[in-house]
């Protein structure tokens, strides 16, 4: 079960196809935001062995994504557009604490994020327009709600199960808050 606090306004989907390229083009920076992240969670925390492991695991998966994304991308015949800048996941960002706690909120913010990224793949997938490209989000949403519950079972271990979901559940409000308050545009989020 998703840990989501809301489910996407189904008018997105169309938002999603009225420029799928667009949208094709964020998700691909979105896989490469994901690896990334992945990465600078292991140069920050070498002392923790076995979420490195799953950390490096989780970014390759990540990068084998973004290849994917870019690979339909350009078969489309589209170029990778630049970064536009991801506003959900910085408002998101925005309520990572600093202190003993950072790597928790940083860890369930991920969850989140994933969680999100996996609702959507799982709503648009079957509105898309051919069937290398359903089977490819299909794929992927399995993956992503894989880290959903990957992020979760590490801060779990690491901070305790009572005070992760503790502090999932003030998170994820927020997260449905932030949701609510962007516009519905060609992007994953
Ligand atoms: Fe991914
Ligand atoms: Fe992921």
């Amino acid at each position: 079960m998703s840990i989501l606090r809301s489910r996407t306004d189904p008018r997105w989907v169309e938002a999603a196809l009225s420029d799928l390229d667009r949208t094709l083009g964020d998700h691909v920076h979105c896989e490469k935001k994901a690896s990334a992240t992945a990465l600078k969670l292991i140069a920050d925390h070498p002392e923790r062995t076995a979420q490195v492991r799953a950390l490096a695991k989780l970014a390759q998966e990540e990068s084998q994504h973004f290849l994917a994304v870019l690979v339909e991308l350009q078969r489309r015949g589209a170029p990778l557009p630049p970064d536009e800048g991801d506003p959900y996941a910085q408002q998101l960002m925005k309520l990572v604490r600093n202190g003993p706690e950072r790597m928790l909120d940083r860890l369930l913010v991920g969850a989140l994020i994933e969680a999100r990224s996996c609702e959507r793949l799982v709503m648009l997938g079957p509105a898309l327009p051919d069937e290398r490209l359903r089977e490819l989000f299909a794929r992927l949403a399995q993956s992503e709600e894989g880290h959903e519950r990957l992020f979760v079972e590490l801060a779990a271990a690491a901070f305790g199960d009572e005070r992760t979901q503790a502090r999932l559940a003030e998170l994820a409000e927020e997260e449905a808050r932030v949701v609510a308050a962007l516009p519905l545009l060609p992007r994953i989020h």
